[in-house]
Order: structure tokens, then sequence, then C-alpha cells
């Protein structure tokens, strides 16, 4: 990445984990006169030059929300569309990402409603980088911050876990990814200032930050000036100003 836009960079607070919303996809296409499964394709550029702006930050782990339990709501054409979409990122993607050392891996519900072919795909993709040890990439798919909690509660008590047991770390254990870091930072495109059922739990001390930029129009450069807003924040943790 060139100098310049690294630039007031600090290389030793770089966010360790960094999750992304990526949201204004339809209002792209709509702006343009276009179908909104048409501002999904234009996202996947966006998505692949951030993990590669993200590779080169030296980010250790990159989530990234592909499909929320509640977006089986939307009409069928796109939600149909969505689902060969994202088997075909892996597709056109994967073995590129394998290169790069990257893992690949998938968070969410493994339902009925998830074609079986997707899920091949997914497997595969899961299955091809496992030993990779570069940047660690986080499909959040049919993934609702609810129901990670519920899972984990439902694991928990299947386990037989005695009430007085379960605390934070015992939930903490039970969720999707439980290896993971919590993001340090959470980015949302396209001016909407919510968190719309993304890593509920994991997010409790993440740095958000919201940019109008709808999601096509992202680019490394943006994930930057995120990364540069991260490290002027102070983070407390429900403790005092580090400065005093
Ligand atoms: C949450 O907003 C946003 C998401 C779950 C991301 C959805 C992203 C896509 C469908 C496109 C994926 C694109 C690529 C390039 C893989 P919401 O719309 O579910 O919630 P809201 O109704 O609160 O805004």
């Amino acid at each position: 990445m060139v100098a310049t836009v690294l630039s007031g960079i600090d290389p030793n607070r770089i966010p360790r984990h960094v999750a992304t919303v990526m949201d204004g996809n339809g209002r792209w296409a709509e702006q343009r006169g276009l179908r909104r499964t048409d501002g999904h394709a234009a996202g996947e550029d966006a998505l692949f030059d951030t993990v590669e702006g993200a590779i080169d930050l030296g980010i250790g782990w990159f989530t990234v929300y592909a499909f929320s339990t509640e977006n089986w709501r939307r009409p069928p054409d796109e939600v149909r569309y969505l689902m060969g979409f994202n088997k075909g990122i892996l597709e056109r993607h994967a073995e590129d990402l394998h290169a790069r050392g990257v893992r690949i891996r998938f968070a969410g519900r493994r339902d009925w409603r998830v074609p079986r072919g997707v899920l091949r795909r997914m497997d595969w993709a899961a299955d091809l980088t496992r030993g990779n040890t570069g940047m660690t990439l986080t499909i959040a798919f049919n993934y609702g911050g609810r129901a990670e909690i519920v899972d984990a509660v439902r694991a928990l008590v299947r386990e037989g876990v005695k009430p007085d047991r379960i605390d934070e770390r015992s939930i903490r254990r039970h969720l999707y990814q439980p290896d993971v870091p919590d993001p340090d930072l959470m980015i949302r495109t396209s001016g909407e200032f919510r968190i719309s059922n993304f890593l509920l739990w994991e997010l409790a001390y993440s740095e958000i930050v919201f940019t109008d930029v709808l999601w096509p129009d992202f680019r490394r450069a943006h994930l930057v000036d995120a990364v540069r807003e991260y490290q002027a924040r102070d983070r407390r943790f429900g403790g005092v100003p580090s400065s005093g």
C-alpha cells in the first residue's frame, strides 16, 4: 500500500479484529437506476479490495456480515440471488485467499433454509484454508447476534451446566468462535447508525465507526481512514481515561 494512504497510522496499534457491516448496496443500485442485486454484485470488488487492505495493514481477524438471520425477510428473488452470490464469491475468491494465507471461516446457523450447495461450498472453503496462519476472514452468514447467544445458552443447558456455573466465561466459550478476540473496531457503511443484530456479545467494548460511504464504493483507503479514527479514540473498558 502506498505510504501516503498509511500516513498517520501507528503500526503498533493496528486493531486485532475488525468487523464490518457491508450496508448500502441496494441504495447504491437505486441511485443508478439498477436492480438491488446489481448493487450486491458491485459490493464484491469492495469486499476484496478491503480484504487486501486488511491483510496489508496486518489485521489478524476480519469479519464481514454477509447475511443475517433476519435477511430471509427480503424479497424471495433477492434471497435466492444472495445465496448464489455468496456461493459464487467463494468459487471466485477462495483459492486466491488461500494463496495469500487467509483462513476462511463462517459464523451462523446451518439451518434447513441454507441450500445444500451453499453449505458444501462453505465447507470446501473452510477445509481448504483451515491450516492457514495469515488473516482469519469470518463470513457471518445466516448469522444473528441474539441467535448466537441463544445457541450458546442451549449448549450449556444441554451439557447439564448448573445455573450457578453459568457466567460470562462459560457463555463466551460456547459462542460460534470462542478463539477469536472481540472486535476492536466495527465499521458500518451507508450512514445507518445501527448494529442490526451483529455480534451483540462480542461488540460490548468495540469502537464503532460509521461512514456515509455506500458499501460498493468502499475501498481499502476507507478502511485505513476507519483505523485512523480508531487510533484517535481513548478506549476505557469502563475504567478511567488513560490520560488520567
Ligand atoms: C445488516 O443490515 C446488514 C447485513 C446483514 C449485510 C447484508 C449484506 C448483504 C446482503 C450483501 C453482502 C455483500 C457482499 C459483497 C458479500 P440489515 O439490512 O440486515 O438490517 P437493517 O434492516 O437494520 O438495516
